[in-house]
């Protein structure tokens, strides 16, 4: 191993990555992407899927949670992250994950091929040959329908970043410790942005940097902007080095980053004259247009480019599974509706056809509706109107798709959690973050934590509600009201009841449950009624759940956490890489 390698490796063993599923690099939503664009794709149930750089396994393992027929492998530098993994791996009793201590760099043919390989936050922070390496191996060891993820930094937005970036190294200098290095690397950011002049370029970087640097977590700040190397690139630059290895760009893991029209109607027709149909020339532009700092490239084998079709055909449209969740607002004048989907887009209308599509979409929710089942049920001669919607969704990001469909569980009389999610739930604290069926990481709440470990599908709701009186008399939990602890027990019942429901609410809503109870055995989960202190993970130290009452928590009785718990279910736990 050379020194550099060495160096990188260390610095990951003393300061573990947070290991996450990204929504974008789930190879059910990559094989959509490339049907969205004219080309087939293996299935995901029976895949080979190859993750360089997979830390402790975040994002490899929901993926194989999800498709036991699939196999998984999953390589990193770092020892100490794939010893976690390996651990994990073996307690959530997973049989199709691999994960390799090695470098990708020597990555050869002795793995096989793979259909799809995800490379996700590593290629912008590794050295030259590594990032060659990376592109190597998406060209020999992907299989001939397969594509591949690759997200990296890009010009010109990092151009700005570096201002930080080389700041703070700058000021951490040559000290040993991370947590030392990145504390002295804060100052100065600091002192910058209250010493900059106003209305100079230094002070519109640190004023845009401040928050970020100021809350953003130990482990990405470290990684993001002191880590030994950082090599951010142009768009074009990187699919030229890509075609260098006979691959070619297929698209965007967020497709609606590539289409003209959501730049606004006055950019998109000089846009698409200046870059005479060619879409790496757009996006290129685009990159400008936006100050883009991240991409996240989906490559195929060069020899399928001339197959790819910008032009989304409704032939294609008419095949997927599409998904949503829209808040509604009729206040409109003249009966115009907004609806506003949980990722940021608004749909405004006045047609009856597109309300009646999005209720059904948010009827359906957390599962897909196959647009096919859309156009079915809408009146004669309005299917053309519902596929130029469904369209207009996806280039607008306002609505999932997938070419399977997604079906999480829905509450029922007894929920249920895969077991292998209910073992990670219950395998305490690691770097490895929980998911959804959707590929998405999940921040819980301490009281959905606390139930996850139980909901094999075999208890209710009441009984669940049991299992937590009882940990509240062992005193494993307490439950407060302005910050008082509740001794009623009248009180204690009902408030324990409304975060039981509340929290088994949030589990569905966020896709946490499975569609049908799983059985396999659970090692962790006791039967609910025995001892909740070892069916349960202890709840996360004095993060609040959500209480029936406003102001009436259960909390664990242990001294406060430094940090409590965010509770949405869907929100990321950290920003996607290079992106905060
Ligand atoms: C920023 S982390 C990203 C981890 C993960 N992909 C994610 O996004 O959560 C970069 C990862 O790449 C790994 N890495 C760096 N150089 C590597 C190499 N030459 N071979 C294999 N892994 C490497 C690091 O150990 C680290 O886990």
């Amino acid at each position: 191993m050379n020194a550099l390698i060495d160096r990188i490796s260390k610095a990951y063993d003393e300061v573990p990555y947070t290991s996450a599923a990204f929504t974008v690099s789930a190879p059910e939503h990559l094989r959509a992407v490339a049907h969205l664009f004219g080309l087939d794709a293996p299935v995901p149930e029976r895949a080979r899927v190859l993750e360089l750089g997979c830390a402790a396994g975040g994002n490899l393992i929901p993926f194989a949670v999800r498709h036991p027929g699939a196999e998984v492998v999953g390589i990193d530098l770092s020892p100490v992250q794939i010893d976690i993994g390996r651990n994990l791996v073996e307690a959530m009793g997973l049989k199709n994950v691999r994960l390799i201590q090695g470098s990708i760099a020597d990555v050869g043919q002795e793995l096989g091929k793979f259909d799809y390989i995800v490379c996700h936050g590593v290629y912008s922070w590794v050295p030259e040959d590594v990032r060659a390496a990376i592109l190597r191996v998406c060209s020999e060891r992907l299989t001939p329908d397969g594509v591949a993820y690759v997200s990296y930094n890009t010009y010109p937005g990092w151009k700005a970043k570096e201002i930080v970036r080389d700041a703070m190294l700058l000021r951490a200098g040559d000290r040993a410790a991370a947590r030392e290095r990145l504390a002295y690397a804060r100052g100065i950011i600091e002192f910058l942005h209250e010493q900059a002049k106003q209305g100079t370029v230094l002070s519109t970087v640190m004023g845009e940097h401040i928050d970020m640097i100021r809350d953003g977590e130990d482990y990405y700040l470290s990684h993001e902007y002191l880590e030994l190397c950082n090599a951010p690139c142009y768009f074009k630059d990187f699919v030229s080095d890509a075609r260098a290895q006979d691959l070619e760009y297929l698209g965007d893991a967020t497709v609606a980053t590539m289409f003209a029209s959501n730049y606004g109607t006055a950019a998109a027709p000089a846009l698409l004259a200046e870059c005479g149909g060619d879409q790496v020339v757009l996006e290129q532009l685009l990159d400008f247009l936006q100050n883009r700092t991240f991409r996240q490239s989906l490559l195929v084998h060069a020899d399928r480019g001339a197959k790819i079709r910008y032009q989304l055909a409704a032939e294609r449209i008419a095949n997927l599974h599409v998904a949503g969740r829209y808040a509604k607002d009729d206040t409109g004048a003249n009966g115009m509706v907004h609806w506003t989907y949980t990722g940021g887009a608004t749909v405004s209308t006045y047609s009856p056809v597109t309300s009646e599509v999005i209720e059904q979409l948010n009827a359906a929710w957390p599962a897909t509706v196959p647009v096919a089942e859309l156009l079915s049920t809408c009146s004669e001669g309005d299917t053309d109107r519902v596929l130029e919607l469904v369209t207009n969704l996806i280039v607008g990001n306002a609505v999932r798709f997938r070419s399977e469909p997604v079906v999480p569980g829905t509450l029922g009389d007894k929920p249920a959690v895969r077991p292998e999610l209910r073992k990670l739930a219950a395998a305490g604290d690691h770097p490895v973050v929980l998911f959804t069926e959707w590929h998405q990481p999940a921040k819980v709440a301490p009281m959905e934590r606390f139930l996850l470990p139980l909901l094999s599908g075999d208890v209710d709701a009441e009984q669940l509600v049991g299992a937590v009186q009882q940990a509240v008399e062992q005193g494993g939990l307490r439950v407060t009201r302005d910050g008082e602890t509740l001794t009623d027990p009248i009180e204690v019942l009902a408030s324990i009841r409304g975060q039981v429901n509340s929290a088994l609410d949030s589990l569905a809503v966020n896709a946490m449950l499975c569609a049908s109870p799983v059985k396999a055995e659970a090692a962790s989960a006791t039967p609910v009624g025995k001892s909740v202190d070892k069916a349960s993970p202890k709840p996360a130290k004095a993060a609040n759940t959500k209480a029936a009452k406003p102001t009436a928590k259960t909390e664990a009785p242990a001294k406060p956490a430094a940090k409590p718990e965010a509770p949405a279910s869907s929100k990321p736990s950290r920003p996607p890489r290079g992106k905060k």
